[in-house]
C-alpha cells in the first residue's frame, strides 16, 4: 500500500470502472450504545455481469472493530482486515455475507459515520461515511434495499429512526426496545441515516397530487418544539411546487426532518430522514432573522428536491456531484424565487437573482482564480469532501440555469421529464443529463459539454459600432479566460455556447425592439443570443439612433462581461434599464469603479474623496419609491471588501477597507436627511411576519441604521439602535441595532455596545444558534489600532460557551473571523494567519472536513501584497507540517504548489 497520508491517492475521472460486485440488499442490526455499538450487516452479494471477475471480494471501512464473518450464515474465516477495510478471500458467485463489527459514536469527533450529539446518535453517509459503520461498497453506484432493526434503551432512547417505513416496533428485556424499517426504494449508502433518542416532532398530515396520505414530521430536541413551524411549512411549500413546477410527488408515506447541532454542513437528505444542521431548521422571531427564515426555506427545499434528483436518480461516481448538487441548487434556487412572489413579480424575482449571483461571483470565482479551480465536474480528487464547492454547487446550478435560458421553462421541463423517463432508479452521469436536455429539445449540445469540463471564470469583452447611416448596431463579443490560473489553463480546450442575453435601451430609456440581420420583423426586446465561436458579431437593424446596450441580462451565463460604459451611461441604466438585474449591476459597476480608484489611492497614502455622481446615483436609488424597498437594499449595499480585493491587479485588504469605510460614511454623512427618513418610513410596527415583504422594509431600514452608524457623530444611530435593541420583537432587528451599537463604536472609539452586548448574552444563553451570533457580530466588528479584533477573538476562544467541537460555534469564532473580517483577518503584524494557523491544526485533530473549509481561507496567498505574502506562507507551511489529515493536506499542499 502506497496510499499514505504523506503520498496521497489521487482518484481520477478517468480511471472509473463499475464495481466488481452488486450488493442487492442490506439488513442492518444495530445494538445501540455510545462507547460500543454493534453493527451487524447482512447482504446479498453477487458478481457483477458487467465487471471483470476478480476472486476476492474488497469491502471498505475506517474506525470499525472486526467482530466476526459468516457466508451463508456458516463462520467464514478466509477475511483480512486492513487499514482501508476488510477483503474477503475467494467468494462465490452469488452468496449472503453477514459481518459483524463494532464503532465508538460517542468518540466520532469526525460527525461522518455514526456519532453522538447532545446524548442522541445521528449519522452522516455522504460521501464516504457508511464506511465508517459498516464494511460496504460505499460507491454511489452500488445501490440496495435496506432493513434496518435498531435496538436501544428506551429511556434513554425512546425515539429510533430509519429510512422509508417502520414495520414493528417493541420492547425488549433490560428496559430496551426497539425498532424495524425498511424503504422500499434501491439506494446508495450515501443516503441511509437513523436517528436515536430523546426527540420530539411537530406532526402534519397532508395528501399529495395523486390524493395519497402523507406524514409530515419536523424531529427536535424537546425545547426547540416551538421553532419548528416554519420548516414544516417550507416543508410543504417544497412539495407542493415540485409538483406543480416539475410533476414530481413524494414517494413515500412518511417523509422526516431531524435536526442536530453538531452537523458539518447544512444538511443531508437521506432517503425520507433528511438531517438537518438545527441552523437550518429551527426559527422563531425571536431567535432568528429574515435571512434565517430564507436559509431554512431554501435549504429544506434544497433536500426535499434531492428526492428526485439525487435520490430516485443518484451519481455513477462523486465525480458526477454535480449531476446532482447542481440541479438541486437551480432547484432551490428557482422555488424560493417562486415563493418571494416571483413567479409573477420580475423585481422580487431579480432579488433572489441578485443574491445568488453575488454569492457566486465573490465565492465560486475567487474559487476559480486559485489553486482549487476544477471544473463543475472535476477530472481527480484525493478527498471527496474538499469537492463539495461553490464550483460544483454553484456554478453547477448557473451550468443548468443556461438549459433553460435556451429551451425556456417548457424546453427545460421537457428534458427533466426525459431525464427521469429514462433514468429513474439509476446511477447516472451529468453527460446522461445533458443527452436529455438535448434530445428533449431536439439540439446538438456537444459544445456544452465543455461547461463541465473547462475550469475557470469566462471573460466576454463586448465592442459596439453603430453605423448612424445604415441604421445599424453591431455588437462584436470575444470570450477567453483571461489570466486564469495554472489549475484552470490545464483544462481549457475551446470556445463556449454561452446564452449572451441583451437588450438595447434607447435615448428615452426605454427597451427597443430587436430586429437581427436576416430577421424580417422585430420580436421582443431582450434577446439571448447563442455565442459560440471565440469571437461573434450580431447586428441589429433599423435601430433609430444610438441605444445604449443593457449586456448579460439577469446574468444569463457565469462570466464576467467586459464593456467600457462611461460612468454618466451606467448611471443611466441605474435609472433605467427594465432589466433589474442590469439595474443593480450597473449602481455596483458604478461603485465598483469608485471604489478600486480609492482604494489605488489608499495604497499610495493619498488623500480620498468621493466622486459626486456616485452620490447622487445612490440618493436617486434611496429615493426612488417605485423601487421595492428589498432591492434598494441591495442597490444600496458597496461590494464586499473580500470581492473587491479580488478585483485589485494584488489584493489589498488594508487600503481596501480603507476605500470602502470612507465612501460608506461619505454616503451615510451627505444623505444623513434621507437615511433618517427611510429609517422612519420603513419600520414594521406589530407582530412580526417573516414574509419578503416586511423584510423588504426591515433590510432597507437596517441598512439605513448601519450607514448613519459610520458618522463622526454617533448621536442619532445610538439613540435609534438603543431604542430597536430594547424595543425588539424579532432577531433581525434585534441583531441589526447590536451590530450598529458595535459599528458606531468602532467609528468614533465609543462604547456605546456593551450593555446590549451583555443584555443580548443573558437574554439567549439557552439558544445556541443565537450564541452563535453573539460570537459572529463581535468576531466580524470593525476594529482599530487600539482595538484588535484579534484579541476580543482571543478571549472569546476562552469564554465558557466556545466549543470547537461544534462547527457551528467554530464558524461562527473562528471563520466569521477569518473570512469574513477581512481587514482584521489581515493585519499587517500577521497575527491573523498565526492564529488561522493554530485553529486549522486544532480543528485537524477533531474534525477534518470543517478544518479543511478553514484550510482554504488562505489559498489566494499568491495574489496578496507583497508584505502579506510571507507571512500568509509561513502559515501554510505551519499546517502543511503539522497536518494529519488527508483533508487538510489536500488543501495546503494545492495553496503551496
Ligand atoms: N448532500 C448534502 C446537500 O447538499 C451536503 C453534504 C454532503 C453533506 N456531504 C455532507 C452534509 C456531509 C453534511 C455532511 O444537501
Ligand atoms: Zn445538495
Amino acid at each position: 500500500m502506497t496510499d499514505t497520508a504523506a503520498t496521497p491517492n489521487v482518484i481520477r475521472r478517468a480511471d472509473y470502472a463499475p464495481p466488481a460486485f452488486l450488493i442487492d440488499t442490506v439488513d442492518l442490526e444495530f445494538d445501540l450504545v455510545p462507547e460500543r455499538t454493534i453493527v451487524k450487516n447482512t447482504m446479498r452479494v453477487r458478481r457483477n455481469p458487467a465487471a471483470a471477475h476478480t476472486r476476492d471480494l474488497e469491502l471498505m471501512g475506517e474506525q470499525l472493530e472486526f467482530v466476526s464473518a459468516a457466508i451463508d450464515a456458516k463462520p467464514y474465516a478466509n477475511v483480512r482486515i486492513h487499514e482501508h477495510g476488510i477483503t474477503i478471500e475467494d467468494v462465490p458467485d452469488s452468496f449472503e455475507l453477514t459481518l459483524t463489527g463494532a464503532c465508538d459514536p460517542a468518540a466520532n469527533t469526525t460527525l461522518s459515520g455514526l456519532y453522538v450529539s447532545s446524548g442522541n446518535f445521528f449519522t452522516q453517509c455522504e460521501a464516504e461515511g457508511f464506511r465508517r459503520i459498516t464494511w460496504f461498497l460505499d460507491r454511489p453506484d452500488v445501490m440496495a434495499t435496506y432493513t434496518v432493526t435498531l435496538r436501544a434503551d428506551k429511556a434513554a432512547y425512546p425515539v429510533l429512526l430509519s429510512n422509508g417505513n417502520l414495520v414493528a416496533e417493541g420492547d425488549l428485556s433490560d428496559g430496551r426496545h426497539f425498532a424495524k424499517w425498511e424503504d422500499p426504494f434501491r439506494k446508495p449508502s450515501y443516503l441511509f441515516a437513523l436517528v436515536a433518542g430523546k426527540l420530539v416532532a411537530l406532526e402534519e398530515r397532508i395528501k399529495t397530487g395523486s390524493g395519497t396520505d402523507k406524514l409530515l414530521q419536523v424531529w427536535v430536541e424537546p425545547h426547540d418544539l416551538d421553532k419548528t413551524r416554519h420548516a414544516m411549512d417550507s416543508l410543504i411549500h417544497s412539495i407542493r411546487w415540485d409538483e406543480a413546477r416539475f410533476g414530481l410527488e413524494l414517494d413515500l408515506d412518511r417523509f422526516m426532518i431531524v435536526a442536530v447541532s453538531d452537523f458539518n454542513m447544512g444538511a443531508m437528505e437521506n432517503k425520507g430522514l433528511n438531517i438537518f444542521n438545527t441552523k437550518y431548521v429551527l426559527a422563531n422571531p425571536e431567535t432568528a432573522t429574515d435571512t434565517d427564515f430564507a436559509n431554512i426555506e431554501a435549504v429544506v427545499g434544497h433536500e426535499y428536491f434531492h428526492n428526485w434528483t439525487g435520490n430516485r436518480v443518484t451519481c455513477r461516481d462523486w465525480f458526477q456531484l454535480s449531476l446532482k448538487e447542481g440541479l438541486t441548487v437551480f432547484r432551490d434556487q428557482e422555488f424560493s424565487a417562486a415563493m418571494s412572489g416571483g413567479d409573477e413579480n420580475a423585481a422580487a424575482r431579480a432579488t433572489k437573482r441578485i443574491e445568488d449571483v453575488r454569492v457566486l461571483r465573490q465565492m465560486q470565482f475567487a474559487e476559480d482564480a486559485g489553486p482549487m479551480a476544477h471544473p463543475v465536474r472535476p477530472e481527480s480528487y484525493v478527498e471527496i469532501n474538499n469537492f463539495y464547492t461553490m464550483t460544483v454547487y454553484e456554478k453547477g446550478a448557473e451550468v443548468v440555469r443556461m438549459y433553460q435560458t435556451l429551451f425556456g421553462r417548457d424546453g427545460f421541463r421537457k428534458g427533466m421529464d426525459l431525464y427521469f423517463q429514462r433514468h429513474d432508479g439509476q446511477a447516472v452521469t451529468c453527460d446522461d443529463f445533458r443527452a436529455a436536455m438535448a434530445d428533449a429539445n431536439g439540439r446538438d449540445l456537444a459544445q456544452y459539454e465543455r461547461w463541465y469540463s473547462q475550469a475557470g471564470t469566462p471573460r466576454v469583452r463586448v465592442t459596439t459600432r453603430y453605423d448612424e447611416a445604415q441604421k445599424r448596431y453591431s455588437v462584436t463579443l470575444a470570450q477567453d479566460y483571461g489570466n486564469a490560473s495554472p489549475a484552470a489553463r490545464e483544462t481549457q480546450k475551446g470556445p463556449l455556447l454561452i446564452p449572451f442575453a441583451i437588450g438595447l435601451i434607447g435615448t428615452d430609456g426605454t427597451d427597443l425592439p430587436l430586429c437581427l440581420e436576416g430577421e424580417s420583423a422585430p420580436n421582443g426586446t431582450t434577446r439571448v443570443l447563442e455565442f459560440t465561436e471565440a469571437q461573434q458579431t450580431f447586428t441589429f437593424v433599423d435601430v433609430p439612433a444610438k441605444p445604449l446596450p443593457s449586456l448579460l441580462r439577469n446574468f444569463s451565463a457565469p462570466v464576467i462581461v467586459e464593456y467600457d460604459y462611461g460612468n454618466d451611461e451606467l448611471a443611466f441604466l441605474l435609472a433605467h434599464d427594465s432589466d433589474a438585474f442590469n439595474r443593480w449591476e450597473a449602481g455596483q459597476r458604478l461603485a465598483t469603479r469608485e471604489l478600486l480608484a480609492l482604494a489605488a489611492r489608499a495604497a499610495a497614502g493619498e488623500s480620498l474623496e468621493v466622486n459626486d455622481a456616485l452620490v447622487d446615483a445612490f440618493g436617486r436609488v434611496l429615493n426612488d419609491e417605485s423601487l421595492s424597498p428589498s432591492f434598494r437594499e441591495l442597490a444600496l449595499m458597496l461590494p464586499s471588501e473580500t470581492y473587491l480585493a479580488e478585483q485589485m491587479a494584488v489584493s489589498d485588504p488594508a487600503a481596501v477597507h480603507a476605500a470602502r469605510q470612507f465612501v460608506r460614511k461619505q454616503l451615510g454623512t451627505v444623505l444623513k436627511a434621507d437615511w433618517l427618513a427611510t429609517f422612519e418610513k420603513h419600520r414594521t410596527p406589530g407582530a412580526y411576519e417573516p414574509t419578503p415583504e416586511a423584510a423588504g422594509h426591515r433590510g432597507l431600514k437596517n441598512l439605513a441604521l448601519s450607514y448613519l452608524s459610520e458618522l463622526d457623530d454617533p448621536a442619532d444611530a445610538v439613540r435609534l439602535a438603543t431604542a430597536q435593541y430594547d424595543a425588539a420583537n424579532n432577531m433581525t432587528d434585534r441583531a441589526a441595532a447590536l451590530s450598529a451599537l458595535l459599528n458606531a463604536s468602532a467609528a468614533t472609539g465609543g462604547d456605546f455596545a456593551s450593555r446590549a452586548l451583555a443584555d443580548f448574552y443573558t437574554r439567549f444563553e439557552r439558544e445556541p444558534l443565537v450564541i452563535d451570533k453573539w460570537f459572529a457580530l463581535q468576531a466580524t466588528q470593525r476594529g482599530s489600532a487600539k482595538r484588535p479584533v484579534i484579541e476580543t477573538v482571543r478571549a472569546l476562544m476562552q469564554h465558557p460557551a466556545f466549543n470547537l467541537k461544534n462547527p457551528n460555534r467554530a464558524r461562527s469564532l473562528i471563520f466569521s473571523f477569518c473570512a469574513a473580517n477581512p481587514a482584521q483577518f489581515h493585519a499587517a503584524d500577521g497575527s491573523g494567519y498565526a492564529f488561522w494557523a493554530d485553529q486549522v491544526l486544532a480543528l485537524d485533530a477533531i474534525n477534518p472536513q470543517v478544518a479543511a473549509r478553514l484550510a482554504r481561507n488562505l489559498e489566494l496567498w499568491r495574489r496578496f501584497t507583497p508584505q502579506l505574502r510571507e507571512p500568509m506562507r509561513a502559515a501554510l507551511e505551519k499546517v502543511a507540517a503539522g497536518v494529519k489529515s488527508r483533508d487538510v493536506r489536500e488543501i495546503v499542499e494545492k495553496a503551496l504548489a
